[in-house]
């Protein structure tokens, strides 16, 4: 090597060295945009290269930064490859980023944020799921919280460690939004502030669904229906998966064996049953499909740098896939489910949305799962032209937009229900999710628990995991497990795999099927409480299923509780799987709704909180019931003697209670001597309910022992002796 060649490498070395140290890039602004939320601009940052698609809507100044701010993020650049890191001070718990595997406390974890298909959450050792929420919650000593969004949905790692939170993506800068209040349930209300709450669901999605891949016939999906309501045990929604379908084409019937949805549907609902339909984002690549004729003609697919149609395979072989970046491809996928719905499908899920795409034909290391990161999108309305990779992250988010404005199109007097597998932060508004493709084993039962409330903890209350377990055969003892908890996660679900055994209530002997009727008996009684949950949540991003802590976020010894979980802040349950949990102190009564849940080895042990009153409705076979003849209230008294408890009534469905038509009503109790006296304090909304509320039983829990008393609206007392 002569002179000059050698100087040439030695300068290739050193801008090697300077190109992949990271650059620190210095914070263009910072400013206030709601209550203790402030917003972070890198220098540089482009929207036009980081679009958000995680706010509900584009923030604006509110006010000052607070005199005592400290937390500030640092943002650095590393070959093109945007970073921002948040150092913590002192202990901090914490939490969130979404779906997860693994523990409820954060610390010392790391994930991959891009939507991956990834059956018994076996990729990459469980570390990259479905979903995309780049946030953060951190629960301080003292029991005051912050949390972190970053708003980009490039590819990206997010590192949560105890003495930082990092964030490193691999596009180009983007802004950063943190929340600093007294407790983590503020927090949780600014990041709803920031990407919206779910909308109010319809009364019957909280009612218990059974699925499976795939009933497969119309005479199947009835025989399940009826055996429901034979054995009676409630249920109001039976699930089609993608077998229903012809040939797997999105949007058309099996001619044989779906040959009449209209019927099919319209039996359902006779019996007291909703049905809910799936539909994927890939199109069978058909000349003589509609579907597939109308988005050509139309131009919504999504096109190769070559200006050919993206190809992957997904269950019908070839697909294309619609660009759901493009304004014009939404709407168009909105349209299609007018004419689909008008069959009487009630409810849609959108599966395989991350998009999966099947190329295992491939060697291994040249496998994506998904469409080739360079494969362009078209963009347009508010979104920049841009590659996979930074849409990738959105796509399912997208879909579910298209789809929830279409389903809202076709029946504009009801409430849209969709399930979707893949979605970002912000999503929650469009549509609920489970956890996906978990399998049948104790350790997938025992991390349904964090999985769910992680999700709650990330913006997205309404979700739970395939009861019973998706992948593998399922014993009797496994469900019965499930179920006993399962009955209190926000969506409760029974699914299975094709080729498993079957995973119905009844499918494991009269014991288990005795076990399944009580848990969901027990989650029926309590419809009103969780639907009064769902309408706090819809109101405020408050929890429905809630980690522990939230019972005092200053008891550290809760931290870390993934076992017992919390229904709304009132109510504890702990499951029967539970070993040594560690609860929250204070007063507690055990809650009994069923009769033998108490002998039940299999049911989750039921507590309510001293000082609260939760509101029941009988034992109903699906949520179009009439539940309140009688209502209960199950009232435990505070170190006072005091209680409170909140019953939210409407139609059930449509959006009446928008303009009114609704009831909130507070309950009061108060112990005097040897009485207590239980009134309703207050009614909010127009809604009379006279005629709906005719009696109230009140159950007076005390000290171990069930104190009775039957009353009205105007007011019920009770003997303590
Ligand atoms: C995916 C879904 C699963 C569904 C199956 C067939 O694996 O996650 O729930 O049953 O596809 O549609």
């Amino acid at each position: 090597m002569n002179l000059k060649t050698l100087s040439f490498s030695v300068l290739i070395f050193l801008l090697g060295i300077v190109k992949s140290t990271a650059q620190e890039v210095p914070l263009h602004k910072k400013t206030a945009v709601g209550d203790r939320i402030v917003e972070f601009i890198p220098k540089g940052f482009d929207k036009n290269k980081t679009p958000s698609l995680i706010l509900a809507a584009e923030v604006s100044s509110k006010g000052k930064i607070p005199a005592d701010w400290s937390l500030i993020p640092e943002f650095t650049v590393k070959n093109n490859k945007a970073s921002a890191v948040l150092k913590l001070e002192g202990d901090v718990s914490l939490y969130g980023g979404g779906e997860v595997t693994g523990p409820l406390l954060r610390n010392g974890q790391s994930i991959k944020l891009w939507n991956t298909d990834t059956g018994a959450y076996s990729v990459e050792g469980g570390k990259r799921l479905y979903q995309t929420h780049p946030w953060v919650m951190g629960v301080r000593k003292d029991g005051s919280a912050f949390g972190i969004l970053f708003d980009s949905t490039w590819k990206a790692e997010l590192i949560t460690n105890s003495d930082q939170i990092m964030y490193n993506s691999e596009g180009a800068l983007f802004r950063v939004y943190i929340i600093d209040r007294k407790s983590p349930q503020e927090v949780l209300k600014g990041l709803s502030e920031l990407t919206g709450t779910i909308k109010l669901p319809a009364r019957w999605t909280l009612g218990y669904h059974q699925c499976r891949f795939s009933y497969d016939s119309e005479k199947r999906v009835m025989e399940i229906a009826d055996t429901f309501r034979e054995k009676k045990i409630p249920c109001d929604v039976i699930w089609m998966d993608i077998d229903y379908m012809q040939g797997y084409r999105v949007f058309t019937f099996d001619s044989i064996r779906f040959a009449n949805p209209k019927v099919l549907n319209d039996n359902l609902h006779k019996k007291g049953f909703k049905a809910v339909y799936m539909i994927d984002p890939g199109v069978k690549v058909d000349k003589d499909y509609s579907v597939y004729q109308s988005g050509t003609q139309n131009d919504v697919w999504v096109m190769k740098n070559d200006g050919e149609e993206y190809h992957g395979k997904v269950w019908p072989g070839d697909c294309v896939f619609p660009d759901f970046t493009d304004p014009k491809s939404r709407k168009w996928w909105s349209g299609l489910y007018k004419d689909y719905l008008s069959t009487g499908i009630d409810g849609v899920w959108n599966d395989m949305n991350e998009p999966a795409v099947n190329d295992n034909e491939l060697p291994e290391d040249k496998r994506l799962g998904t469409m080739p990161y360079d494969t362009p999108h078209k963009g347009g309305g508010n979104l920049p032209k841009g590659s996979h990779l930074l849409y990738h992250n959105a796509y399912g988010r997208l879909m579910v937009e298209a789809s929830y404005e279409g389903i809202l199109k076709a029946n504009p007097t009801k409430r849209p229900f969709l399930l979707t597998r893949s979605n970002l932060l912000g999503g929650q508004r469009f549509a609920a999710t489970w956890t996906g493709d978990n399998y049948a084993g104790m350790d997938h039962l025992k991390l349904s628990v964090p999985m769910s409330i992680t999700l709650g903890l990330s913006g997205q209350p309404f979700s739970g995991p395939d009861i019973g377990g998706f992948l593998g055969d399922t014993s009797g003892d496994l469900w019965a497990n499930w179920l006993g908890f399962g009955a209190f996660m926000p969506f409760s679900r029974g699914h299975a795999c094709a080729g498993t055994n079957d995973k119905e209530p009844w499918a494991y002997g009269p014991e288990i099927e005795k076990t399944s009727r009580i848990a969901l008996e027990r989650r029926y009684r309590l419809l009103p409480y969780l639907y009064t949950l769902f309408y706090e949540s819809s109101k405020t991003g408050m929890q429905v299923m809630a980690p522990v802590f939230f019972a005092d976020s200053k008891d550290l010894r809760l931290r870390a509780e993934e076992q017992a979980f919390l229904l709304g802040e009132n109510l504890l349950v702990v499951p029967a799987f539970a070993k040594d949990p560690i609860l929250p102190s204070g007063i507690w009564e055990e809650l009994n709704l069923v009769e033998g849940d108490k002998q039940d080895k299999y049911q989750a042990k039921l507590s309510i909180k001293g000082g609260s009153i939760i509101p029941a409705g009988k034992i109903i076979q699906n949520a179009g019931e009439n539940s309140f003849d009688p209502l209960s209230l199950f009232v435990c008294l505070d170190a006072k003697g005091t209680a409170k408890g909140e019953l939210y009534i409407d139609a059930g469905d449509g959006f009446g209670f928008e303009k009114g038509d609704y009831a909130m009503l507070t309950f009061t109790a108060e112990k005097k001597n040897d009485t207590v006296l239980v009134t309703v304090s207050d009614i909010e909304g127009k809604r009379n309910i006279s005629n709906e509320v005719t009696k109230i039983n009140v159950h007076l829990l005390l000290d171990g022992k069930t104190y009775e008393g039957t009353g009205t609206l105007n007011g019920i007392t009770i003997t303590v002796k």
